[in-house]
């Protein structure tokens, strides 16, 4: 695809190509995005950050990698803070933010508003979620964790065996990670989640057509039994008719050390694309798992930020100057940066014993 100019809404507009071009660009940001060395790329550019959901990572990992490319950004969090919450339509808002901004990223509760917000505007939309829709950055950066983690090139994630526990009717990341990888051949899919909480037939009818494996099943330990990845949701309350609706499968499948250590292979990866539901009764996956050398979770956060500068520097047509002018910081770096991201799978697997 012409990156230059694009929108990013929706995984479907990516092509195997796309997402190595992606990822080379990632590669070349880790750099920048570890705060070892400075561009000053988009100095005098502006994102618009307008996220009307709860959000930490995605609001800041946007914000960050922006700043990191040398540009600034103007936010709005919230429809209570913003003109929305005077009756301001999307369309409205859109126009408005267009003539600040080179570039708009948002976040809304309704599928479907982020092209509303694309629709309307002439500068590169980035979708940063969209209620139970799409949250394609987020699969971007699974996708680029699994490769990291697995040691494995884009080729080589043929034939990747992963399991998705959790809420998949209305968890917007494995709706646009399960899209993406059907880019590849021989992926298995399991998809562990209560009954009334599986992924979207829409979805898994898409896997299917490709001719992908599906195993659809509630049975969390013979689910994780035998994959690469164990990717855990949490319970997307906020999607819920009622909070009582929600609490019927708080806790339903909780990921600890022991089930682990019970069920899963040596080396098995296991993610989250955070927030945990850290609540007691809850717990999908348990903190006394921090320490595991196979809990990929805060890795994963940190490739936000790559995965997000390149998206920018394509969309924005200057990720081939994006090293020009660069230098190295001349602030105390401590060691731990840029370590815990290239710490190959060998040598994790040496530490867990
Ligand atoms: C996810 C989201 O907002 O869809 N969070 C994120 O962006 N990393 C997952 C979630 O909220 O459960």
């Amino acid at each position: 695809m012409e990156f230059r100019g694009s929108h990013i809404l929706s995984v479907d507009q990516f092509a195997r190509d796309d997402i190595g071009t992606i990822f080379d660009v990632a590669r070349r940001m880790e750099p920048f995005a570890q705060r070892r060395k400075v561009t000053r790329v988009l100095e005098g550019a502006v994102e618009g950050n307008l996220f009307f959901e709860p959000s930490t990572r995605t609001r800041v990992s946007f914000a960050a990698a922006f700043n990191r490319l040398g540009g600034s950004v103007s936010s709005t969090t919230g429809f209570q803070f913003s003109s929305m919450a005077k009756g301001e339509s999307v369309y409205d808002t859109a126009r408005v933010m267009a003539g600040y901004c080179d570039v708009l990223v948002m976040r809304h509760p309704v599928e479907g508003a982020v092209q509303e917000l694309a629709d309307a505007v002439h500068v590169p939309v980035i979708n940063g979620g969209d209620g139970p829709g799409e949250h394609p950055t987020q699969a971007l950066l699974d996708l680029y964790t699994i490769q990291k983690e697995t040691g494995r090139d884009l080729s080589a994630l043929d034939g990747l065996r992963i399991a998705l526990v959790g809420d998949l009717r209305y968890g917007r990341t494995v709706h646009s990670l399960t899209k993406l990888l059907t880019l590849f051949r021989d992926v298995t899919f399991v998809f562990i989640a209560p009954q009334e909480l599986q992924m979207p037939r829409a979805i898994t009818d898409k896997v299917r057509a490709r001719g992908l494996a599906v195993h659809e099943t509630e049975d969390l330990g013979a689910g994780i039994a035998d994959v690469d990845v164990v990717y855990v949701t949490r319970i997307q309350q906020e999607r819920f008719t009622t909070p009582e609706d929600a609490d019927k499968y708080r806790g339903f499948y909780s990921i600890n050390r022991a089930v682990y250590e019970k069920h899963c292979r040596p080396g098995t990866i296991l993610m989250h694309p955070l927030p945990r539901d850290s609540r007691p009764g809850a717990n999908e996956l348990a903190a006394d798992l921090n320490s595991h050398p196979e809990l990929a979770i805060f890795r994963q956060a940190d490739n936000g930020i790559p995965i997000r500068m390149a998206l920018f520097a394509l969309v924005l047509g200057v990720a081939d100057r994006v090293e020009e002018g660069a230098r190295d910081v001349a602030w105390y770096v401590p060691e731990r940066i840029g370590t815990q991201d290239t710490l190959d799978y060998g040598e994790r697997l040496e530490r867990s014993r």
